[in-house]
């Protein structure tokens, strides 16, 4: 069995997810809960029926309040250690797409405490600079403005100290220890953290749903430990995969490795090099034997990410996956077909960037202007 390492702040090694649901203790999205969640979104559905998302807890049980007419809220977010890359937006167009289908509040948490303490080479200028601009892309996603809040946690904090102490309160050092692998060399800021991102799970007294990629998946342990001797639910979540580096399957796309990643604001030329220098291909080494034998779907890079991603059409992926294995599309035209695709979705999506007006999401939409007027004092 390979050797690999999902941890909040580290993705390594050619992750086995189904290794990953039994020793994270989480549950696979079987047919069932699938077709019943499928029932319910149509935008976005192709990444759950191809598995991208593939693990969850407790959704059984959203669903079933949904049912009853309870509700439930979304809970998600960014650490701005850097720009954005792909990666880091799937589970915010995922949770977009569920604020569609339910009408459900979206929380957004911006953890700059979290990666000042982290990256101890950025300054606390930088990591601001850096929640500016990850706000603004993700607010450019399309969420009700209404129905959304995206906070900072350095500025947040006034609203919710007292929360977050009775959070910190219940999680002792060994747990935290145990959980996130904290050693003598940890500073003492990060001891503190994990309960901060533990707090907007307690925003409503509904139960909270959390899209996001498996590694957060520690936090939430943590929290159905101590939710319900606090008052409050279990929150429940579903997990995605990592979309893989350009270089292949093993790790996860990475900020700081410039040559593993597309960012948001790479411009066209930048993509196209990108993916025509590192994406790792599943063709063959000469073009005789790619005719002869096809490319390997599997493992190309181009195919993964629109199939995950990029290519919601299932259509048009089966046209461009029979092209490729039958030797008829090469290697550079699979580059070709995710090149477009990227551009195109940057494209709009930095055109949306240009348009979108945050303070709706931070200070003064609906839910923003409530949670400004809302201290967790009691
Ligand atoms: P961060 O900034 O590391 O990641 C932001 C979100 O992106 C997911 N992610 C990926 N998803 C798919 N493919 C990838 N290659 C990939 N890389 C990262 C992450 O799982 C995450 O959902 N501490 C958190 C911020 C946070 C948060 C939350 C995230 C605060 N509260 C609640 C999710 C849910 C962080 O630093 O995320």
């Amino acid at each position: 069995m390979g050797e690999y390492t999902v941890t909040p702040w580290e993705v390594s090694g050619a992750v086995d997810y189904e290794r990953l649901i039994k020793e994270f203790g989480t549950s696979r999205i079987d047919e069932k809960l699938r077709s019943r969640l499928l029932a319910k979104i149509k935008d976005g559905a192709y990444m759950l029926r191809r598995g991208f998302f593939f693990s969850h807890r407790d959704l059984d049980l959203v669903l079933d309040d949904c049912s009853k007419g309870k509700g439930f809220f979304l809970y998600t977010g960014r650490g701005p250690s850097g720009p954005m890359h792909i990666g880091h937006i799937i589970p915010m167009v995922f949770t977009r797409h569920l604020q569609q289908a339910f009408g459900a509040n979206v929380y957004i948490q911006i953890t700059d405490d979290e990666k000042f303490l982290y990256k101890r080479e950025r300054t606390w200028k930088e990591i601001d600079a850096y929640s500016e601009d990850n706000i603004r892309h993700i607010a450019a996603l399309g969420f009700d403005p209404d129905k959304t809040f995206i906070f900072r946690n350095s500025e947040y904090v006034r609203n919710v100290y007292p929360l977050l102490l009775k959070t910190a309160r219940k999680i002792t050092y060994s747990t935290a220890k145990a959980v996130f692998g904290f050693t003598n060399e940890t500073n003492i800021g990060m001891l503190m953290f994990p309960a901060y991102q533990i707090v907007p799970t307690f925003f409503e007294k509904k139960r909270c749903l959390i899209p996001a990629a498996i590694d957060q998946d520690n936090y939430w342990r943590i929290q159905r430990d101590i939710a319900e001797g606090m008052g409050y639910q279990k929150a429940a979540a579903i997990h995605s995969q990592f979309l893989p580096p350009l270089a292949g399957v093993c790790g996860k796309m990475s900020s700081s490795k410039e040559e593993t990643a597309v960012f948001l604001t790479d411009d066209e030329k930048t993509v196209k090099n990108k993916i025509n220098k590192y994406a790792f291909s599943g063709g063959r080494t000469t073009i005789e034997e790619h005719r002869r034998l096809g490319g390997n779907t599997k493992v190309d890079v181009a195919f993964q990410w629109m199939s995950l991603f990029f290519e919601p059409d299932d259509a048009e992926l089966e046209r461009i996956r029979k092209e490729y294995e039958s030797g008829r599309m090469l290697s550079g035209e699979m580059k070709q077909e995710a090149i477009r695709r990227i551009n195109e979705f940057l494209a709009k999506h930095n055109d949306a960037v240009q348009k979108v007006s945050i303070e709706k999401y931070t200070h003064t939409g609906r839910l923003a202007r409530k949670m400004w007027e809302t201290t967790y004092l009691e």
